[in-house]
């Protein structure tokens, strides 16, 4: 463990490969021990990361995962939209299991408000979506869309606002209400907007730091090591992701960086994290979905439900030019395969190896090990065949492989050493 913790250097970035939900919550919790500042970067409440510590589960929309870890800071940077009702239900959910967070909380000024019209807005346009062309996006209803519609229209209200008084968050609210209601013609409701803004003024006013580049740059002089929790997946970035079917943000660890005001260079690793099978919450393009009866045995024992809307989550197999396309994207220096233990039972595991439409799209099919895996601590340990798994992957991708998960549990994972 200490090697690859080493291998990990100062500046460690956890970013999905996929399209989400691959398991960074999981992994960001197991490092944070090693870490001094924990970091969110970009997205909203569109995320939920699951955890399970000693049996209980915790689910993160707006915090990091590692939060957990009582002595962590913890950062929201300027490219994350945050509806402040949410974040205010995250910290009281864990102030009653006695976890204070927001003497270590660092917020950015420079991150967007979600308030709760822009959610009436994303409904809209996916009720306007399905009428036009019989689909939605799929979206998560979160008001992701519109609250960054309104950053890049320069419209937008900022946490700095909670800075200002009364008065004036009343007229930035009303003038702001007033320019949405008039493009979306959606009723506002300014008492219940300013209602949500006061009282998270009053808890979070003396969280917001004055500028985030300030912030990061300090703790690394200051000798502090940062892990990034990334949100969303590579596929669902706005733009390198498979468009319109993504998120509005930029999801990649470039993006990440972008969100907290650091430099490119100051990366010192990034974690790629893939499910050993894939899965998708919304509509667009899965090139390997699994036919139905397939799906429900791999959503059935990967538990693929979604942690935000709880949707079920559409599941299929892997798919290397994804993965390399994910890897080159982001730099990933080290994967995270999580969710092995899901094809324990598998007679053969299909692996998408081509391009091209879904029903043209070439596989390879490797064995599968029949054996259990949840339990096993080194990779030496694990059967045959799914040492052989782990190996093709990274054969494909170029990009060693340093942790496999085989279960929800903090213990559940296996850290592999690596040769960098
Ligand atoms: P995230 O959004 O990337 O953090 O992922 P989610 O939390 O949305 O979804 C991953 C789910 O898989 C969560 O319920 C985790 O508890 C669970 N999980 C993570 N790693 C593993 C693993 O290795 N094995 C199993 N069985 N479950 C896992
Ligand atoms: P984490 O961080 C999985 C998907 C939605 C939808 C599309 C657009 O838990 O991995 P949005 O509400 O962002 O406008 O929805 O993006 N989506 C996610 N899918 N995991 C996520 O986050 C997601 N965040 C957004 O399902 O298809
Ligand atoms: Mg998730």
């Amino acid at each position: 463990m200490k090697d690859v913790i080493e291998s990990l250097g100062p500046v460690c970035a956890v970013i999905g490969a996929q399209w989400g939900d691959e398991g960074k919550g999981k992994i960001t919790d197991i490092l944070a021990e090693h870490f001094d500042v924990i970091a969110r970067a970009c997205g909203g409440a569109n995320a939920g990361h699951t955890i399970v510590v000693n049996g209980k589960k915790h689910v993160f929309h707006l915090l990091p995962a590692g939060c957990l870890h009582a002595d962590k800071d913890i950062v929201l940077g300027s490219g994350m939209v945050i509806h402040l009702p949410t974040l205010l239900e995250e910290i009281s959910r864990l102030e009653e299991e006695e976890i204070d967070v927001t003497d270590r909380l660092f917020l950015s000024p420079g991150a967007h408000i979600v308030l709760d019209i822009h959610k009436d807005i994303d409904r809209l346009l996916e009720e306007q979506r399905k009428k036009k062309i019989g689909k939605g996006i799929g979206t998560t209803g979160r008001g992701i869309g519109p609250t960054y519609m309104d950053k890049a229209m320069r419209t937008g209200m900022r946490l700095e606002s909670l800075w200002e008084s009364t008065t004036s968050i009343k007229k930035m609210l009303k003038d702001h209400g007033a320019i949405l209601t008039k493009i979306f013609n959606i009723p506002f409701d300014l008492e219940r907007e300013l209602a949500a803004i006061l009282k998270a003024k009053k808890k979070l006013e003396y969280c917001l730091i004055a500028n985030i580049t300030d912030t990061m740059s300090t703790y690394l002089i200051e000798g502090n090591s940062i892990l990034i929790e990334g949100a969303q997946g590579a596929l669902l970035d706005i733009d390198h992701g498979t468009y319109p079917y993504v998120t509005s943000s930029v999801t990649t660890a470039a993006g990440a960086l972008q969100g907290l005001g650091m430099a490119p260079q100051v990366l010192t690793s990034c974690i790629g994290v893939a499910k050993a099978y894939c899965t998708r919450v919304g509509e667009g393009d899965f090139v390997t979905e699994a036919i139905s009866k397939v799906a429900d045995r791999l959503r059935k024992r990967g538990g693929e439900y979604g942690a935000t809307t709880g949707r079920p989550r559409r599941c299929g197999w892997l798919h290397t030019p994804h993965l390399r396309y994910a890897a080159i994207l982001n730099g990933f220096t080290h994967w995270n395969i999580t969710k092995l233990d899901v094809l324990d039972e598998e007679k053969s595991i299909p692996i998408g190896v081509g391009i091209g439409k879904k029903e043209k799209v070439a596989y390879k099919k490797l064995p599968g090990w029949k054996k259990k895996t949840s339990g096993i601590r080194k990779f030496s340990d694990l059967p045959h065949n799914a040492r052989n798994f782990v190996k093709f992957i990274e054969e494909e991708t170029g990009v060693p492989v340093a942790f496999i998960g085989t279960g929800e549990g903090r213990a559940d994972i296996i850290v592999n050493n690596i040769q960098q």
